[in-house]
């Protein structure tokens, strides 16, 4: 089965990997948990150990809520107030919880590419929560299921990514998962946030096309990635790129607008959008709880 380590481990690192029965069948059973926001025991007596080397509230707290409604136990972990704070690498974390006999992991980093090598030496199932700037595979599920919830169908729609890509594992996920589901992915972003690497599989196209896509996502400026000053200000940032109120009356009239959050407002999405008619931005957390109820439930049931 696609997804799992040696036959053993349902880990679910990135969409990169699944195929698309996969992704259709997690979104099939999210659809499912978010009837009548259901509840369940499947879970019952599992420990799910939440795993975040870096900030996060909607990933985190969604995360929690999803393992509670399916009977779990979350065990909240800070690397602030953990032995991290001695030196104990990653790793040995990972080991550690799996020493104390937890059920799986989610699990957050700030690096690209560490959770793989990791994943393949431990034991139990890990969800990937977000690593560096590789993939934030339960964002873009979460994202995919919004739209699939829409429009009713994914294959045939454009979706247009606009910001920061060179730094948007959610960029990347959205890339894998929407195209392997039959939509066409743009993307449009000043010359030093383009990923040359993601070329290949979607074009950047001038903001003017980006606005003519069926799903128009501002994607977050991500600051904190930043190496050096890539944006000479906010004010700049947003004439060219930022998703204003006069560019979402140029979109058609089908189109939605959507945002993985957490949102720099005025920036890449302006105040009166975040909240606007079309916007489907808190729709999105939302569909956080049960999509992650699903990813859970097939990394443990
Ligand atoms: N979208 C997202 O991952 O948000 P958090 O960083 O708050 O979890």
């Amino acid at each position: 089965m696609k997804g799992t380590i040696a036959g053993m481990n349902r880990h679910l690192l990135g969409l990169k990997e699944i195929d698309a029965n996969d992704i259709l069948s997690i979104l099939d059973r999210a659809a499912y948990w978010e009837q009548a926001s259901r509840r369940s025991d499947v879970l019952e007596g599992k420990f799910v150990a939440n795993l975040f080397f870096e900030k996060s509230t909607r990933t985190r707290f969604s995360f929690e809520i999803a393992e509670r409604r399916l009977g779990a136990v979350p065990l909240a972990f800070s690397a602030e107030i953990s032995s991290v704070g001695k030196g104990e690498s990653v790793y040995d974390t990972l080991k550690t919880f799996e020493a104390l006999g937890v059920d799986a992991a989610v699990v957050r980093l700030p690096w690209s590419g560490l959770l793989a090598d990791i994943a393949g030496r431990i034991r139990y199932p890990i969800v990937n929560a977000g690593d560096g700037v590789n993939e934030h595979p339960t964002q873009a599920l979460l994202d995919i299921y919004t739209i699939r919830r829409h429009f009713g169908e994914v294959r045939g729609l454009t979706v247009a990514m606009i910001g920061d890509i060179r730094h948007s594992r959610v960029a990347r996920s959205n890339l894998w998962g929407l195209t392997k589901l039959g939509a066409k992915v743009l993307f449009c972003a000043p010359p030093n946030m383009r990923a040359a690497e993601l070329a290949e599989f979607a074009p950047y196209v001038p903001i003017e096309e980006a606005l003519r896509a069926d799903v128009v996502m501002a994607l977050r400026v991500q600051f904190e990635r930043h190496e050096g000053r890539l944006v000479q200000s906010p004010e700049e940032y947003r004439s060219a790129y930022g998703l204003t109120e006069e560019r979402v009356s140029a979109m058609a009239p089908h189109a939605i607008v959507m945002h993985p959050g957490p949102v720099n407002r005025n920036v890449e999405i302006d105040d009166a959008v975040v909240e606007h008619p079309r916007s489907k931005i808190f729709a999105q957390m939302a569909a956080g709880v049960p999509v992650r109820m699903a990813v859970l439930e097939r990394a443990l049931a």
